[in-house]
Parts: C-alpha cells; sequence; structure tokens
C-alpha cells in the first residue's frame, strides 16, 4: 500500500470524465488499498479515484475514520489485555456505482473536499438515494442510504462526472472560494 498525491483545483484532471471499471484484478485492489491509506491520511470521509489522478469509477468512503490522536483503550475479557481503538474503522468500497433514486426532499450539509483544501460550503442534495455498485470481485450490491452516507456518496460520485462540490454554488460564491483557496495557499 502506497499514499498517493491528491491532486487539487484547478488541474484539469478532476473536470474528467471518468470510466467504469472491467477489470477487477490486482492491479484494482492496489488503487483501492492505496486510495484508503491516502483518504485516511489525509485525513478524509471520502475519496474517488481521479482525486488520485485515476479516471475510474471508483470511490471509498469511511464516515468514521479512527482518530489518529486518540488514546487506545485497555480493555480485559478473556483473561487477556487487549488495546483498542476507541473507533472502529468501516472502510467501503464502491466501484462503478449508479443512483437509482433520489428522494425528492433534500437536505443541506456543509461539504468540504480534498481536492478543493481548507473551502467548505452548504451544498443542497437530496436526503436519501438507493445506490448500486460493485464490489472487488465484480459482484452486484444495492443499499438505500440516507443522511451523511447519502450526500457523501453524491459528492464522491460527481466527482466521477468531473464535478466537484463548489460547482452547486453560484458563480458569486465559487470564485469567493477559490479566491479564499489562493489566498490560503499564498500564505502557507
Ligand atoms: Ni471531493
Amino acid at each position: 500500500m502506497a499514499i498517493r498525491e491528491i491532486i487539487e483545483v484547478p488541474d484539469p484532471r478532476l473536470k474528467q470524465v471518468s470510466a467504469p471499471v472491467t477489470a477487477f484484478d490486482a492491479e484494482l485492489k492496489t488503487l483501492v488499498a492505496d486510495m484508503l491509506e491516502t483518504m485516511y491520511d489525509a485525513p478524509g470521509i471520502g475519496l474517488a479515484a481521479i482525486q488520485v489522478g485515476v479516471p475510474l469509477r471508483v470511490l471509498v468512503i469511511d464516515l468514521q475514520p479512527e482518530d489518529p490522536d486518540a488514546e487506545p483503550v485497555a480493555c480485559d475479557h478473556d483473561g487477556h489485555h487487549h488495546h483498542h481503538q476507541p473507533t472502529k474503522k468501516d472502510p467501503r468500497v464502491f466501484i462503478n456505482p449508479e443512483i437509482l433514486d433520489p428522494s425528492e426532499e433534500h437536505s443541506i450539509y456543509q461539504e468540504g473536499c480534498l481536492s478543493v483544501p481548507d473551502i467548505y460550503a452548504e451544498v443542497e442534495r437530496p436526503a436519501a438515494v438507493r445506490v448500486r455498485w460493485q464490489d472487488l470481485d465484480g459482484k452486484v450490491h444495492e443499499e438505500a442510504m440516507e443522511d451523511l452516507m447519502a450526500t457523501c456518496i453524491q459528492h464522491e460520485m460527481d466527482h466521477l462526472e468531473g464535478i466537484l462540490f463548489i460547482d452547486h454554488l453560484s458563480r458569486l460564491k465559487r470564485n469567493m472560494a477559490l479566491k479564499k483557496l489562493e489566498k490560503l495557499r499564498k500564505a502557507a
């Protein structure tokens, strides 16, 4: 596994439409392992393959990444001492995801993106979606998602179409966000 470089705006690759995965092979497994490691390192809760420069329809999401600063919790059962992290990783992998029936009801979340660092803005999206996707072995799954998971997967799926969360904002707000990013970069 390796941490890959996350590309940032205005890299033109972020506007690319990603291609469906057709080979469920070792190379795909390596890509997914690297994406998870890159996402946890950033840290972030979601990452699309194009964000590491690979134009394939692959997403990883974990809404509860381990807190690297958390103290391990010691617990004692069956006579042995174990050290457990207080929060558990829940990595999810979505290959060739599709949205089947977005709800008419919308919700608003404050979103951010590893490719648009330090910029946050409220985005309105369908509150619930049904998602169909394939796993690393090509097996098809379907699940109803709501709340943060629904928002997160829609944000990540936008990346597959070359769309960033700031593209959902008015032109004025988007330009303000990009100017702020430029200022932050100059200050760094
Ligand atoms: Ni993003």
